[in-house]
């Protein structure tokens, strides 16, 4: 059955070669001092971030300076954007980059007016913010995290050897985002394949959970096969607009909140890849991609008819004469065969973990309850120890 929900996304998106252009559009409706948040440093090298100065100081904004954000952003980080957002009273905070920095920028929204700590209050306590909270703006440069609109932000705490996301209320959302697929070719291959496996776990974590025959898995469906067919384009041709204009589509609809509509949702492969990454700040989508065959394999019995479902629908398993055991199995091998085709990493010690850390990473891996089967801390061991 499918479950009781409510849906509303705030996010106004603007899709295509001319998405910047909205900027005039939405610019004004925000006060004078913009916070221009980037990364390491690839926006100023493929031309994205002059365009988007160009756009605040015809629109006749103060621009604020922070750059830096590093890829799974820091709780130091965080502590300096909220000093930075304070000092000048800014009125929007314009993110333009991958999920990193959007997922900062979101962070700092709801810090700047909060007395409290914030990795305490929003990362440990999970609680919704009580202040006012500075918009935030979107202009996207990698596919993958869905963060352009939703209202997860996912903070890591080194000290701690902690990476956690809050999934916030509607109100933590981008007011806007800008969409060019353009700005996405500049991308290093790498980043490119660890986004697209991001985008297509997404979609297995809302998927598997449930047995039932509902619209939420039919459009899952859907969005899995478009990203395996256009990343077999774009592996082939990083340059094919098409496909990675499908490709940047397809990761805003994994995680806009709309597949997970009526469904209980899994997340497990996402807290081990977090509880991996907090202790090598490897690439979030190889993470994903080095736990997820041990763990959908592990799991695989207690969800069988949905993971022979996944096997015909989405990889076109012929079901003839085989059990439903041969047919999942099968599915699954077929989706290991595309991951090789990616080149996503299949291994925890290629991202740097190593066995004395096995323990740790099950300690920091919290267990959810939504999909096919609740593990126990010696079945997380377990997966990690073949994950390696
Ligand atoms: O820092 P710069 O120089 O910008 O370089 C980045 C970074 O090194 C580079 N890059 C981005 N766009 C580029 C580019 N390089 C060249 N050309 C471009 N056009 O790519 C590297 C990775 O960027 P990052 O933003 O870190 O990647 P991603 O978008 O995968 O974001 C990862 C973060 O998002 C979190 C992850 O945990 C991680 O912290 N997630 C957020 C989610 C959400 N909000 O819902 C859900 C996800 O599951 C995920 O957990
Ligand atoms: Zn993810």
């Amino acid at each position: 059955m499918l479950g009781n929900f409510r849906f509303h996304n705030p996010t106004r998106l603007y899709f295509g070669e001319n998405a910047l252009d909205f900027l005039d559009e939405e610019l004004p409706k925000y006060g004078k001092t913009v916070q221009l948040i980037y990364g390491g440093g690839s926006i100023r090298k493929n031309g994205v971030y002059e365009l988007v100065v160009a756009k605040l100081t015809e629109n006749g904004k103060t621009i604020v300076e922070d750059g830096g954000v590093m890829p799974n952003p820091t709780v130091e980080k965080l502590r300096e954007g909220i000093a930075i957002a304070r000092q000048n009273k800014v009125d929007l905070l314009l993110a333009v980059g991958g999920g990193s920095c959007c997922d900062y920028a979101k962070a700092v929204s709801v810090s700047v007016h909060c007395d409290e700590d914030p990795w305490e209050k929003y990362y440990v306590r999970f609680e919704e913010p009580d202040c006012e909270i500075v918009p935030v703006g979107c202009v996207l440069t990698m596919a993958g995290t869905g963060s352009e609109m939703n209202a997860g932000s996912v903070i890591t705490n080194h000290a701690q050897k902690l990476k956690i996301g809050h999934v916030f209320s509607d109100a933590v959302m981008p007011k806007f985002s800008l969409l060019n697929p353009r700005f996405t070719l500049s991308l290093p291959k790498r980043q490119m394949v660890a986004g697209i496996y991001d985008i297509f776990n997404h979609i297995c974590e809302q998927y598997f959970s449930g047995e039932d025959d509902n619209t939420s898995d039919y459009i899952a469906e859907g969005l899995m096969r478009s990203v395996i067919h256009s990343s077999l384009i774009a592996v082939e041709n990083p340059n094919d607009y098409e496909a990675r204009s499908n490709i940047m589509w397809t990761a805003t609809w994994a995680l806009n909140t709309l597949i997970a509509c009526g469904k209980s949702t899994d997340w497990m492969v996402h807290m081990l890849g977090q509880a991996a990454g907090a202790y090598t700040d490897a690439t979030h989508g190889m993470t994903l991609a080095a736990v997820s065959l041990p763990y959908y394999r592990h799991i695989l019995p207690y969800g069988l008819p949905k993971f022979v479902r996944f096997a015909k629908e989405v990889w076109g398993v012929c079901a003839d004469g085989k059990t439903d055991g041969q047919i999942a199995a099968e599915g699954l091998e077929k989706m290991e065969n595309w991951m090789k085709a990616l080149g996503v990493s299949l291994s925890l010690r290629e991202l740097g973990a190593t066995e004395d850390m096995i323990e740790g990473m099950a300690d920091a891996t919290l267990i959810l309850d939504g999909g096919y089967h609740v593990l126990t801390r010696e079945e997380i061991v377990e997966i990690f120890k073949q994950s390696l």
